[in-house]
């Protein structure tokens, strides 16, 4: 069975579930839960129960698709994010996203938790991704299964959608939160980086790092969907006035910060719905 024809049968799969067509699908990072978003009658799939999805093995990320509406727009969020350093292949961290590119969804938003690499960025702060710096050395798009999906030299030139970042800074606005602006490192991870590495990834214009969220930029993109991504700081990144980051840590300031995320969210989605429909 080729990475397509699986692509095809989890697609199959949803929709005999709902009906639903989401025209906006967010991929939660650390912290967030799907309940803030306040999603109207949804329907909820284990990763488990869809067909080639893979599972979540970290503490604090259930594994649930949610299907349903928010803000009277059709919907699906990914609470539970598949990440590279569990083990996962390109393809398997991003299989989620192909699905809902194949179901016809033309919105990704993604979140994440992040260190700063900038100390006027602290703990707490929102930042709108404008651009990714991939050090994973992987890419979805590689290989032959993939040519299946999208075209083969996929440029990536504006990646985040001007236009949804347009209307994010309008969704701040309109709920009062600050939405900073800055450029994402991906590690593969699991570690953190060194003081030295962070100073190498502040150099060549990172001012955010973390361990998502540019693959599965790649894979929307490579499916025709637009891509808006959202950062949480949850720690100066290592080095950045003495800190040493810590997943405690990252866990507790993503979850305080969740509620002011949910609502910049459901704003951006809001917006989007009166915007496009
Ligand atoms: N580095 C990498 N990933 C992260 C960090 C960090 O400092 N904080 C949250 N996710």
């Amino acid at each position: 069975m080729t990475l397509a024809d699986r692509i095809r049968e989890a697609a199959r799969f949803i929709r005999e579930k709902t009906t639903i067509t989401p025209r906006v699908v967010a991929v939660l990072g650390s912290g967030l839960g799907a309940s803030e978003l306040e999603m109207k009658s949804g329907v909820v799939l284990p990763y488990s129960s869809i067909p080639h999805m893979p599972s979540v093995s970290i503490p604090g990320h259930k594994g649930e698709l949610i299907i349903g509406t928010i803000a009277g727009t059709a919907a699906a969020v990914f609470s539970g994010r598949v990440h590279l350093y569990e083990g996962y292949t390109a393809h398997e961290v991003t299989f989620g996203v192909r699905v809902m590119a194949e179901l016809g969804c033309e919105t990704l938003l993604v979140t994440n938790a992040s260190g700063s690499t900038r100390p006027e960025f602290d703990p707490g702060t929102l930042v709108l991704i404008t651009d990714h710096i991939n050090l994973t050395g992987e890419d979805p798009t590689r290989g032959a299964e993939a040519t299946e999906l999208g075209t083969r030299f996929l440029g990536l030139t504006d990646a985040y959608d001007p236009g949804l970042r347009f209307l994010a800074h309008r969704a701040a606005r309109e709920e009062s939160i600050r939405l900073a602006e800055g450029v994402y490192a991906a590690s593969r991870g699991p570690c953190y980086e060194t003081p030295a590495e962070v100073q190498m990834l502040s150099s060549m214009g990172a001012d955010l790092v973390g361990m998502s969220t540019a693959l599965e930029t790649i894979a929307a993109r490579h499916g025709g969907m637009r891509v808006a991504g959202i950062s949480c700081v949850t720690n100066l990144a290592a080095g950045i006035e003495g800190s040493s980051p810590d997943h405690e840590e990252v866990k507790l300031v993503a979850g305080e910060a969740s509620g002011k995320l949910a609502r910049l969210f459901r704003s951006f989605v809001k917006l989007l719905g009166e915007t496009s429909s």
